[in-house]
């Protein structure tokens, strides 16, 4: 077998054939559905008579094949397990197809498969071609109509994408329905949905006044999970219209809720497909961070009406165009809805931790790669959030009334076409007149840029010069860089006035809070009439994804966590501090010397507890230190022991000094209110939460008695799960096992819900876990072909960085076992999978080598072109 070759961005052509219509018949059966194919196609007049049709097509037992009603013969065409080549078609024509595929053995869950007993499909990227022999490429769009046939007694409800126009009996207990989508689409945003499905129903009226109807269809049990998605669906529709006056399509809006589903959701035209995690909740069984969660993604798909559907990618490797945009958007929306602060806390926390350490790894990657072998293997942190920084960049620079009214210009001009990256840009470049040629390397170029920042005061001339000078580390594939063009926003706060100085540069006055463009490896800028001495506050609302360095002294941080005017900054000031305070105790813990808690983190810590609050959200991220996944993105060598350690000294050093002040934080946000998911509760809870946990950091009786109160109490899913976790997590087997047996036995019969039982277990710190990962692999309620499963168990273990990164090298055997086991089941979930192994270059030579030994055990195999990908760049 030969190895799976990339395909590059600059091989890139326009199809040869287009599809002006599709016509599909689906004769639902588990092991062999047969799906007639009826394409209206088109030559492009660009390309010669004698081009061949060449369509994708792979996992499919070919029936018949006809062009204009005659029947094609062995001789008129090639087959091989990826393409159907028909070398002579005329310039217009019908392509009749027929092909056998089988539902129920399709554990790769792309194309249609079963799901709990009902049918779905996902089509992104690349999954249309094993339902049909198609052109599966994002820039070929036709209408679409699907007539859908099954069992009147197992699938009641018939799903596609667009409107229903007709429907139904026929003979041996069968019935159809037959869907019209009159917006032209690329295939991967095909959709089908068949089963015992229930459905919740509202309206929405637009801005119009076009009445669209909204279905939520669910497996019975879960018609009480709806109420929020759907909430959080019209909340989308209503701020698309007011923030980018767009206006939803079509008279229906479907979405369905599915149990196996390799990601969080897909937004098909009107049929968006969810997986369960995703969309349902309830206040017994999802926390507020699932609460938010949902609303998010619900978003996210909605928003991919206009940014995504209407206007789509030309090929893969424009994902970004619709990905990153999209992401932007819905990051937007829920900062409008909820704590814009907090919300811009949580996106930049996770960026820096997750989407970093992707930068700085093997498969780092630009925001627009340019060649791929895999492309399911390309929905990554670079691609979706990165690529939203870049458009929040975009957007900052141009400002939002260019932004709106690029944005504008880009849906009106590229309405019904797959488009590129420079097509957006040039939209925003249009309005906005700016020159963004400089700025468009952001999506070419992979890593994360430094900035090395140094400021000096001038006390005769009252000058504050501030040197900034970037760098981007080599990524594979690129060793050399360009200078980018990052936008730093800042201010300068004074030193005795505590408030941000008027900021003048080069003559120029901008106000108290700029942006300086950085476009050079090194600038100066020069602020002029600084009357006291300021402290820098550079970044703020990281403005740029980037990796900032001032050289802060700890007083300068104190000082900036109290002061600064920008709270992303404020909070960032404290995070700064806890990371010089923990770089101590990392370093004392590796050289075996006692450990000593920094006074000034108490002292701020008490300032944050004892003040006046403003926005409870705020103050629970301030109180919250870094987690041990970001800490170890800030050290050169990873020790997973240290940095374990000197945090959990942290904690309790700090719930020691400070333990009245968190109880009486605990006490005054207790409440008996009924659950809400409002912004003011969340707060709250957070806050109370994170009081609790530093109390039990430490164990002591009145801390364990609140938690077990809290647990027992059983008030909604976010206190009992975070209740849960602090028990299960504590050293006491006495505390733990009751509650998880109980928690264990009450919810045995919600799969969402046994996820967090399996995660709680296996991320707590003690050393029992991997033989628990183990005896939970044959647990009734864990299974490998469901991704929300392996997620919850395997792929939260992988987190665990004590028991994970183990010395004996389990640990990585145990994922290694899975993702070899999973190759066969389901590609996609096992390249994702393997992510914490490509990481071995960040830990020590034994664990590297423990490491490198999995990755080289997993190339043995005979590999699907997914892990393939991922395991060459890990050893390369
Ligand atoms: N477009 C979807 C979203 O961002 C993601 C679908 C990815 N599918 C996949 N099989 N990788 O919402
Ligand atoms: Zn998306």
């Amino acid at each position: 077998m030969s190895d799976p070759q990339p395909v590059y961005l600059s091989d890139y052509q326009p199809p040869a054939y287009r599809v002006t219509h599709t016509e599909l018949t689906f004769d639902l059966d588990p092991a062999a559905t047969r799906v007639k194919a009826r394409l209206l196609m088109e030559r492009n007049d660009e390309v010669s008579d004698q081009t061949p049709l060449v369509l994708n097509g792979e996992h499919l037992a070919l029936i018949s094949l006809a062009i204009d009603g005659t029947p094609l013969t062995d001789a008129d065409y090639q087959l091989n397990e990826k393409n159907l080549c028909i070398p002579k078609v005329p310039a217009s024509f019908s392509l009749e197809s027929e092909v056998e595929i089988a539902p129920s053995t399709n554990t790769a869950l792309e194309g249609l498969y079963q799901s709990s007993g009902m049918y779905c499909t996902q089509c992104e990227a690349e999954g249309f071609r094993r339902i049909t022999f198609y052109p599966d490429r994002p820039d070929v769009m036709a209408t679409f109509t699907v007539t859908v046939i099954g069992d009147q007694e197992s699938e009641p409800v018939l799903l596609a994408n667009g409107n229903p126009v007709d429907s139904g009996k026929l003979e041996n207990g069968r019935h159809f329905a037959t869907w019209e989508d009159p917006h032209p689409k690329p295939c991967y945003l095909f959709a089908l949905v068949a089963g015992n499905l229930h459905k919740v129903e509202d309206r929405f009226s637009t801005m119009s006044g076009r009445n669209v109807t909204l279905q939520i269809w669910v497996e019975k049990d879960n018609l009480d999970k709806t109420e929020h998605a759907m909430a959080s669906l019209k909340r989308s529709m209503a701020w698309d219209e007011q923030t980018y006056g767009r206006e939803y399509d079509l008279d229906l809006f479907m979405i369905v809720a599915v149990s196996d589903f390799n990601m969080g959701a897909m937004e098909n035209k009107g049929l968006n497909i969810f997986n369960s995690a995703a969309v349902l909740t309830h206040p017994h069984t999802a926390t507020d961070a699932t609460f938010q969660n949902v609303e998010g993604i619900v978003a996210h798909e909605y928003f991919h009406n206009w940014s995504g559907n209407r206007v789509t990618c030309r090929d893969w490797f424009q994902l970004s165009l619709k990905e990153g945009f999209t992401v932007f958007r819905d990051q937007c929306f829920s900062a409008d809805t909820n704590s814009a602060p907090v919300k811009r806390i949580q996106d930049v926390s996770f960026f820096r931790t997750a989407q970093f350490a992707e930068d700085a790894g093997p498969t780092a990657h630009p925001v627009r790669p340019d060649h791929f072998i895999e492309i399911t293997n390309f929905y990554t942190l670079t691609i979706y959030e990165k690529g939203a920084e870049v458009v929040r960049m975009l957007c900052n620079l141009v400002g939002w009334d260019n932004f709106r009214r690029g944005a504008d210009q880009y849906f009106e001009r590229f309405d019904g076409q797959a488009v590129t990256i420079e097509d957006f840009v040039g939209c925003m470049a249009d309005t906005s007149g700016e020159d963004l040629s400089q700025f468009m390397r952001w999506y070419a170029q992979a890593g994360t840029p430094e900035i090395d920042a140094h400021g000096e005061y001038d006390y005769v001339k009252s000058e504050y010069h501030l040197t900034l000078r970037q760098r981007t580390p080599a990524t594979p594939g690129q060793t050399t860089k360009q200078p980018l063009h990052i936008p730093v926003r800042m201010g300068l706060v004074g030193t005795k006035s505590g408030q941000d100085l008027a900021l003048t540069l080069e003559g120029e006055t901008l106000g108290k809070d700029a942006v300086i463009n950085l476009r050079d490896n090194e600038q100066t800028f020069v602020f002029t009439e600084v009357a006291e001495a300021p402290v820098p506050s550079l970044l703020r609302d990281f403005s740029a994804p980037v990796k900032l360095h001032f050289p802060y002294s700890r007083e300068e941080l104190a000082f900036l966590l109290t002061h600064d005017s920008d709270g992303f900054n404020r909070w960032d000031a404290g995070q700064r501090l806890a990371m010089l305070a923990l770089d101590d105790l990392i370093a004392a813990h590796r050289n075996g010397v006692e450990k000593v808690m920094d006074a000034r983190v108490i002292e701020a810590f008490r300032i944050l507890l004892t003040g006046p609050v403003s926005d409870k959200a705020v103050l629970a991220e301030m109180l919250t230190l870094p987690s041990e996944a970001y800490i170890a993105e800030q050290q050169p060598i990873v020790d997973v022991d240290a940095i374990h350690a000197a945090r959990e000294f942290v904690r309790q050093s700090l719930a020691l000094a400070l333990r009245d002040e968190f109880a009486a934080t605990f006490e005054a946000n207790r409440s008996d209110e009924p659950y809400a998911p409002t912004p003011e509760q969340i707060a709250q809870r957070s806050l109370k939460n994170i009081a609790l946990s530093y109390l039990m950091s430490i164990e002591e009786e009145q801390a364990i008695a609140f938690c077990q109160a809290q647990f027992a109490a059983d008030h909604n899913m976010t206190d009992v799960r975070h209740a849960l976790t602090l028990l299960v997590h504590s050293d006491r087997d006495d505390l733990s096992s009751p509650a998880l047996k109980a928690f264990g036995e009450k919810w045995a019969h919600d799969p969402l819900v046994m996820d967090q039982w399996f995660t709680i277990q296996v991320t707590r710190p003690q050393s029992d876990v991997l033989e628990r990962v183990q005896f939970l692999m044959q647990h009734p309620a864990f299974s490998i072909k469901n991704p929300n499963k392996v997620r919850a168990l395997i792929g939260a273990f992988a987190q665990n960085r004590v028991n994970f990164h183990r010395l004996d090298g389990q640990g990585y055997a145990l994922l290694a076992d899975v993702v070899i086991e999973l190759n066969r089941l389901n590609p996609e979930i096992a390249a994702r999978l393997i992510t914490p192994l490509t990481r071995w270059q960040r830990f020590d030579e034994t664990r590297q080598s423990l490491m490198r030994t999995q990755l080289e055990r997993i190339k043995q195999e005979p590999l699907s072109s997914n892990v393939y990908e991922v395991v060459e760049k890990a050893l390369a």
